[in-house]
């Protein structure tokens, strides 16, 4: 299948191209082929044969024993939350997390968890010492017992670094002696597989759960999976259902995940690749241009030129010279010339490749940045 502008129709067909996240992409021709004929069951009676095929299947890939089909990323992470840590137990996740971030407090809310935060460096990491040190004292009654460590790979507020499983390893051994479990938030963990050109056991062999987002890079309209040990996803299906997560005939939605996973032409894992090309030859460009800087979180310090070797995966991350003000200008002008970028935090500017945006599409957002940045000046 093409990736280019007849691509960009399929995906968005507004005209605009759309680099606020990857999570607009549309299904691909064959996810909705594989949807019309999906068969399907009731799922909370464990009777839908496809959505059973995308947990096995996702299950094999990230070398787990089991997996579980939830609504999305957020869902995913907080019944793994949910099956880990008791009440008043504590997670341990990066400050710049989407957990402490970016999901309404559900930790706090709805499992009734407590959360310390450990500082990442510019590469998504929590120093490891760090989170050693951050693990409570549980044989003291003041302590909240720590029962989760939290990775997110790839890291999304540092250009999306992906984690190494070098990194892992090491985590892994020093959480040894506490036995805490280690959780991956891998909303985006295909681009880390592709972006280090590892495998997806690999990425995720020293944690014991892991979740993936199908409906961001990989192009399905809905959908991830957690996966882990069969008792943990036991408890994490209760947790599903505690949430009014069960759903019925859901293989529908399945199948597009199927497709997204398989190893036929069809699938949309390998193309992750030309994602990651476009952006960096975006972050190439616009580190060219006047009035752009390193977004200076975690990254580079502040009024350095963009570093488009930071860009591995499908991130681009930036500010624009003078402010809050000057970005908004730049934002709007960037729309009046068909092109959407995102306020992003820090006073940074977020531009995401998908699929559905092409090298043609790049170059029209390069020639429209450059004006837009004109403009805004
Ligand atoms: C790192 C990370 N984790 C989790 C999520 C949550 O995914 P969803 O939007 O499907 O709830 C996102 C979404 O952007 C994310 O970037």
């Amino acid at each position: 299948m093409g990736y280019g502008a007849d691509a960009a129709k399929r995906a968005g067909g507004s005209g605009r191209i759309d680099l606020r996240s990857d999570t607009v992409t549309h299904p691909t021709p064959e996810m909705r082929r594989a949807m019309a004929s999906a068969e399907v069951g009731d799922d909370v009676f464990e009777d839908d044969p496809t959505v059973a095929e995308l947990e096995e299947r996702a299950a094999d890939l990230l070398g787990k024993e089991a997996g579980l089909f939830v609504a999305s990323g957020t869902m995913g992470n907080l019944v793994s939350v949910m099956a880990h840590v008791p009440r008043g137990g504590e997670i341990i996740t990066p400050a710049e997390g989407h957990i402490p971030n970016d999901e309404a407090a559900n930790y706090a809310v709805v499992a009734g968890a407590g959360l310390r935060t450990v500082r990442e460096n510019p590469d998504g990491e929590m120093p490891v010492n760090d989170v050693i040190e951050a693990i409570q004292d549980s044989s003291d009654p003041h302590s909240a017992i720590t029962s989760l460590v939290v990775v997110e790979n790839c890291h999304a507020h540092t250009f999306s670094r992906p984690i190494t499983p070098a990194y892992m390893k090491g985590l892994r051994a020093a959480l040894k002696p506490s036995g805490i479990p280690i959780h991956v938030d891998g909303a985006r963990l295909f681009n880390a597989v592709v972006g280090l050109g590892v495998s997806a056991r690999d990425l995720v062999k020293d944690a014991e759960s892991a979740t993936f987002c199908l409906s961001k890079g990989l192009a399905t309209p809905i959908g991830s999976v957690v996966v882990g040990k069969k008792d943990f996803i036991f408890r994490a299906r209760r947790a599903r259902k505690l949430l009014g997560g069960g759903m019925r005939q859901v293989g529908i939605l399945a199948a597009a995940g199927l497709v997204a996973l398989s190893d036929g032409p069809e699938g949309t894992i390998q193309r992750l690749a030309e994602d990651h090309t476009n952006a960096r030859i975006l972050a190439e460009a616009l580190t060219e241009m006047k009035g752009v800087i390193s977004p200076g979180h975690n990254a580079q310090p502040v009024g350095e030129r963009l570093d488009p070797a930071r860009v591995v995966t499908n991130f681009v991350l930036f500010k624009v010279e003078g402010g809050a003000a000057r970005r908004e200008k730049f934002l709007d002008e960037l729309e009046k010339r068909g092109v959407l970028m995102i306020a992003y935090t820090h006073g940074q500017v977020r531009a995401v490749t998908h699929y559905g945006v092409g090298s043609e599409e790049i170059q029209k957002v390069i020639r429209a940045s450059a004006d837009a940045l004109a403009a805004s000046a």
